[in-house]
């Protein structure tokens, strides 16, 4: 038996992953435990977590592996500063003290992680390595090309290449500083939004936008060749050498300065994101098909922060050559923790490879499960009134029948996911076909007013009635239209709102998870993979003939997704949320007894 942990930690989304003998028994990020979204410290908790999942202690693992290089992104820092110093001397200056404290001495920062307890081999992969081992060995594929999209590892930024049975070879890399992670940031930033985690925010904007700047994106920032690689314009950017994306003659060329996070969002943001997403979509596309002549290949697997756009993913597999897909969910670095162990164990160990019909990411469920004693415990200390059920079956009907009583619903059940995206195991969910429910979600729990639609769960059986594709899209990465039967037109006076006015008119008979565009990013529901989750939806079909549901992450804004039966509890209890299911116990609102202190709670995460 071989146990190998994989780490990814330092810049951000810390995470930890346990593979043994190939399969992967455990994964989480450091932020579902320490309650500070993208932390980037060493993840401890996740390292706790995962050895705890597989029942050993540090020194029964066979090999450690950390997602990168330390030394050459160091290169890359120290290369980049000297070619445009001294303009850059701040914020190197800035980077410096991470640097001599921790990465530079990471074997240490690893041995003091595994509690001094761990004196087996420590393995370095490359960043680019390390999300191409996550999108290509856990997916359904013997073959594929693989494409790695992202801001910027070591020196790469965007890589493609070939997975083979048991080896992923890299063939082709751009490098730092063109990224098209970084262009997409550049544009949260001068939209107003938080770099490393505004970018979703972008892409939700751009269906209200017209695309008036992608000429200008294309002719003075980029240099777009045929084959997808780019080359930026340096004048315009301020990554390289300051603390900022962009500078002084970017605001120039787009006719002002970046807006001020939380002023309101004009047309020209809208704009501006309509822009950087088509100009995203185009070098997507140009890549892809780039890729799929070099290595005429079926499949292709992707991953990297970019890989979360899922309008390029869904413009991919409708328009691009590859007849099958499939995306890491953990796309980002987290992922690479991941990758990291499944490359130490196929590619370093030489091990085979066998691989499983949907994929071997088993729902991305990988993360820790709490037992109904476990639950009770914790209820019953803070006084919490609950039912138990004593069957899924029959909380699944009663948790049904709320929803179409138009309550909104913070579920908990199973292990948590890994990867961004809430999947069912920490969600809040409701009734789709609710015109009402987009926005009291956002307003009662979320707090916040949205531009962005809900994403829907469907009944993978169910999907091509409702959207206009059929296949696997567990991990919520693909946009989909909406089917047109299912449409509504708007009429002359709703085409003229603006904005998020526009959200609220009502687009389809699904409205609560229909975007303004009709599109929707889908996520489909497999009986096999997601029982528990597949249940509840079939229990809300058979009550109201709509085998769809409102699904959203189970948190607040600024808030990483719940983890624990505590963390639900919390933010049931600091929301308006009516009703939570912990495993098989059902708490109502009306039944609690009161909890100080939301406030406090709604304070202590930062926005984001
Ligand atoms: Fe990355």
């Amino acid at each position: 038996m071989t146990t190998i942990l994989g780490i990814s930690a330092f810049y951000h989304d810390s995470a930890a992953a346990l593979v043994r003998d190939g399969q992967i028994l455990a994964a989480a990020q450091e932020e579902r435990f320490t309650r500070i979204k993208h932390d980037f410290n060493f993840p401890q908790h996740a390292v706790d977590y995962c050895l705890a999942e597989a029942g050993i202690t540090p020194a029964q693992l066979d090999a450690v592996c950390f997602y990168d290089k330390p030394l050459l992104k160091f290169e890359r820092l120290l290369e980049t500063y000297l070619a445009f110093a001294p303009l850059g001397l701040r914020s190197f200056m800035m980077a410096i003290p991470l640097w001599v404290r921790q990465k530079l001495f990471l074997p240490r920062e690893i041995d003091k992680g595994l509690h001094d307890q761990y004196e087996g081999p420590i393995y370095f992969t490359q960043h680019h390595e390390s999300h191409a081992a996550s999108a290509f060995f856990p997916s359904p594929f013997e073959e594929a090309a693989i494409v790695t999209l992202d801001g910027v590892g070591e020196w790469a930024t965007t890589t493609w290449g070939v997975g083979k049975g048991n080896r992923v070879e890299i063939r082709k890399e751009v490098r730092f500083p063109h990224s098209l992670g970084l262009l997409y940031s550049a544009f949260t930033y001068y939209t107003g939004f938080k770099v490393n985690s505004g970018e979703y925010k972008v892409m939700g904007l751009a269906p209200y936008g017209e695309p008036r700047y992608a000429d200008l994106i294309l002719s003075e920032l980029m240099d777009l060749k045929e084959d997808g690689s780019f080359w930026l314009n340096q004048k315009y950017f301020n990554y390289c050498s300051g603390l900022t994306m962009t500078n002084g003659r970017f605001d120039k060329l787009f006719g002002g300065p970046a807006r001020q996070s939380e002023s309101r969002v004009t047309q020209r943001e809208m704009d501006l994101a309509a822009s950087v997403q088509k100009v995203t979509e185009e070098v997507m596309m140009r890549i892809i098909r780039h890729v799929h002549r070099q290595t005429v290949l079926d499949n292709l697997c992707l991953a990297g922060g970019v890989a979360l756009n899922c309008v390029g993913n869904g413009k991919i597999l409708r328009d691009g050559p590859f007849k099958d897909i499939w995306i890491q969910p953990a796309a980002g670095d987290a992922g690479g923790a991941l990758g990291a162990a499944l490359f130490t164990w196929h590619q370093v160990m030489d091990k085979p490879r066998t691989p499983q019909p949907l994929d071997s990411q088993t729902g991305s469920y990988l993360g820790p499960a709490y037992s109904e004693s476990q639950i009770r415990a914790y209820l019953d200390r803070v006084g919490a009134k609950y039912t138990v059920y004593a069957n899924e079956d029959e909380l699944c009907r009663h948790v049904a029948e709320l929803m179409e009583r138009g309550k909104v619903i913070g579920f908990l059940k199973g292990r948590m996911e890994f990867g961004p995206r809430a999947l069912g195991a920490r969600s809040i969910i409701g009734d789709p076909r609710n015109p009402k429910m987009q926005a009291q979600m956002n307003l009662k729990v979320k707090f916040r007013e949205s531009f962005r639609p809900f994403a829907p769960s469907c009944l993978r059986e169910k999907v091509a009635d409702y959207f206009e594709m059929d296949c696997e899209s567990p991990y919520m990465l693909l946009v989909a239209p909406v089917r047109e039967d299912r449409r509504l037109e708007m009429n002359q006076e709703q085409k003229k709102l603006f904005g998020i006015d526009k959200l609220h008119v009502l687009r389809s008979d699904i409205p609560a998870v229909t975007h303004v565009d009709y599109s929707a990013r889908v996520q489909t529901v497999n009986k096999q993979t997601a029982p528990a989750y597949w249940k509840l939806i079939k229990a809300f079909e058979e009550r109201t003939g709509c085998p769809v549901i409102v699904n959203t992450s189970f948190n607040i804004r600024g808030e990483p997704i719940v983890c624990t039966p505590q963390d639900a509890y919390k933010c049931f209890m600091y929301t308006d949320m009516e009703a939570l299911v912990l495993e098989n116990c059902l708490c109502l609102k009306e039944d609690q007894p009161p909890m100080s202190g939301a406030e406090q709670y709604r304070k202590q995460f930062k926005l984001d």
